[in-house]
């Protein structure tokens, strides 16, 4: 798969950087809370429970990484955009909630083989300039057996969804305008979606990336998809 264009990780730290402080605002904003119920989803696929090792790449604030935690799972997030793990951390520094933030580059996981029990994924693949890279990286890190999730927004397939999508899109800028946002960063979030691999090449790239079984479900008719896929004995 080609290196996307315009996915230069410098770019991508200092747009992730620039919206950190009001991230999960808008995500829920956005999605109509909708993100809750499928970063629920992607935990579940993960099968993990109490000692679990879960390691959660691209962990942005955190939340999927917490509730991992919450599990009783013992969970390291990694990013590579500084500003974000500080918000995550800011949201475990006082409670009885202990996750390992950790920056570093989900292409080059500084982890040896096999290290965790499951790996998750949420909104980080797509802006990944080589996602299969970043793939190869979370199957080496699980241990055989182990689970990787990946929980995404991949253009929708189907004329009448994308035109629809491409609707909404076209108004988030607006949206986040109204609510005192950076709408460049949000514009980003929609060219994002539409360049981005459709489910069948992302189903391929996780078989590229050695996952032994790999499957698939629709979470929002045509946009987010789960992925799911099991390192092998
Ligand atoms: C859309 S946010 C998702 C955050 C979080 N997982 C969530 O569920 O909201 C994408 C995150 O991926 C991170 N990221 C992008 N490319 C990365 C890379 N190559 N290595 C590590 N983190 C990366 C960004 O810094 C950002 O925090």
């Amino acid at each position: 798969m080609p290196v996307s264009e315009g996915k230069s990780p410098e770019k991508i730290r200092r747009m992730f950087s620039s919206v950190s402080g009001r991230y999960d605002f808008f995500n829920h904003l956005l999605s109509a809370n909708l993100d809750r119920f499928w970063r629920r989803a992607l935990i579940n696929e993960l099968r993990i429970g109490r000692g679990s090792r879960v390691l959660d790449v691209c962990c942005g604030s955190g939340d999927v990484a917490i509730a991992c935690a919450r599990r009783g799972a013992e969970v390291t997030g990694l990013d590579f955009t500084q500003a974000m793990l500080d918000k995550a951390a800011e949201k475990t520094s006082r409670g009885k909630i202990h996750v390992c933030w950790i920056w570093g580059d989900a292409c080059a996981l500084p982890f040896a083989d096999c290290s965790f029990d499951a790996v998750s994924m949420a909104f980080g693949l797509r802006n990944i300039a080589r996602p299969v890279d970043a793939l190869r990286e979370c199957v080496r890190v699980l241990q055989p057996g182990g689970r990787l999730g990946i929980l995404e927004l991949c253009p929708p397939q189907t004329g009448m969804i994308h035109g629809l999508y491409r609707r909404y899109l076209g108004v988030i800028p607006a949206a986040v305008r109204m609510f005192g946002g950076r709408c460049r960063a949000y514009r980003y979030l929609g060219a994002s979606i539409e360049t981005f691999l459709s489910p069948d090449k992302v189903m391929e790239g996780l078989l590229q990336a050695r996952a032994l079984r790999a499957g698939r479900r629709v979470l929002f008719p045509g946009v987010a998809h789960l992925f799911w896929g099991e390192k092998g004995g």
